[in-house]
């Protein structure tokens, strides 16, 4: 039985707004997709009365669900703020709060806040999880998702838990990099479960929409979605989730770096000029949001020959290195242009988890060591 946008809307009809009116006419609803079962859609309502809707967002997202059909349905509440970047908007708070009633919210073992008044205590962290990292890039097709997911089995390798967070809701590769086709299911609670491979814990927006469909989506329901998938997946225990960011340094990529609690980020660039001017795009914008960067990866450093193993500068390598320098943050290390890289990654078996031996698979743990080392305290204090 397939689900119509009809039936869709005239559930929501049923649902009663603060406004006084249907849901549906209170001009607040988003575009509603429906794609095999899965519905998604948003609420936009003002800062001020997202308190107010809160109970309407939950409210709804239940009736939607019981639609005979609906395997999926997620709607957000997002708000916009009049003025400013300034602070993160309520609807996050009214959010964490808004479990649906009789669920008990997770409990955590962790502080709510980090300690030392971070400058990410504002958000609220995601239960279990000791460390979000980013993973951007100014531009796509530097290798941003190609380097999330072998730096998330590098840290793997250190014997870290670790997940993996396909945010890039324009363009998500996680599906295609780990031959990943199933739809997580629901626990108990209503979350979802993130798939396990290669001993990750992933979750993609792929696994839940076609790529087309993720295309269109429009701002703000961009961060709603982001949102969901960090607070509405059984994350576990995880010492690090690395979430694979959408490319370039826009306002939804600004809202995202400001939203998402995270304790760092790490950015790819090739070592171009064009595509460092944009890796310092995205230093300014983690800057800007109080996000301590990490570190710089080149990636497509130098090309590794794979008959011969002969090197080539091809891009003129070392452009990154500098360019921490300059900038005074850490240098994480060079990947060459291999073409073993690009192979496994296309056939679904990243490089670490196919060649764990190989040389490849050592850059990336040398990487990943260097991202634990500075992410020790959050995960010693977990
Ligand atoms: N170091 C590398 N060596 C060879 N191919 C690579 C390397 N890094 C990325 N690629 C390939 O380049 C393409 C773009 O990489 P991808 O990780 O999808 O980029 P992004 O996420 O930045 O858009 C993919 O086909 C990928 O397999
Ligand atoms: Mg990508």
């Amino acid at each position: 039985m397939s689900v119509t946008q009809q039936q869709v809307l005239d559930t929501l009809a049923k649902v009663a707004s603060p406004r006084g009116t249907a849901l549906t006419d209170a001009n607040v609803l988003s575009a509603i997709s429906v794609a095999d079962g899965k519905v998604f859609l948003s609420i936009n309502v003002d800062a001020a009365e997202a308190r107010a809707w809160e109970s309407v967002r939950a409210q709804a997202e239940s009736a939607v669900r019981a639609i005979p059909g609906v395997t999926t349905a997620m709607i957000a509440l997002t708000a916009e703020r009049k003025a400013g970047v300034g602070s993160p908007p309520p609807h996050r708070h009214a959010h964490a709060q808004g479990h649906a009633p009789g669920v008990a919210p997770v409990a955590s073992h962790r502080p709510p806040q980090s300690p030392g008044g971070s400058p990410m205590a504002r958000q609220a962290e995601i239960p279990g999880v000791a460390a979000v990292i980013a993973v951007a890039s100014g531009k796509g097709g530097v290798g941003k998702s190609t380097t999330a997911i072998n730096l998330a089995l590098g840290l793997r390798d250190l014997g870290l838990r670790v997940g993996l967070l396909d945010a890039d809701i324009y363009g998500p590769s996680v599906p295609r990099l780990t031959g990943i086709h199933e739809k997580p299911a629901l626990n108990d609670d209503r979350k979802m479960i993130p798939i396990e491979r290669f001993g990750l814990a992933i979750m993609s927006i792929g696994f839940l929409v076609e790529e087309d469909t993720a295309m269109i989506w429009r701002g703000p329901m961009v961060m709603s979605a982001i949102t969901q998938m960090l607070r509405d997946v059984a994350w576990g225990t995880l010492d690090v989730l690395v979430v694979d960011m959408p490319p370039g340094t826009g306002d939804a990529q600004l809202t995202l770096a400001q939203n998402v609690p995270l304790k760092g980020a790490v950015i790819i660039s090739t070592p171009q000029d064009l595509s460092l001017i944009d890796a310092r795009r995205g230093l300014a914008m983690f800057k800007k949001v109080n996000v301590p960067v990490l570190g710089i990866v080149e990636n497509m450093s130098y090309f590794q020959c794979p008959h011969c193993g002969t090197r080539s500068d091809i891009f003129g390598h070392g452009g990154a290195r500098h360019e921490a320098e300059r900038l005074g943050v850490p240098f994480l290390g060079e990947i060459p242009l291999h073409m073993s890289i690009r192979v496994t990654s296309d056939a679904g078996t990243p490089v670490v988890a196919s060649e764990p031996d190989g040389p490849h698979a050592a850059i990336y743990r040398a990487i990943g060591a260097k991202v634990r080392d500075q992410l020790k305290d959050a995960i010693a204090a977990a």
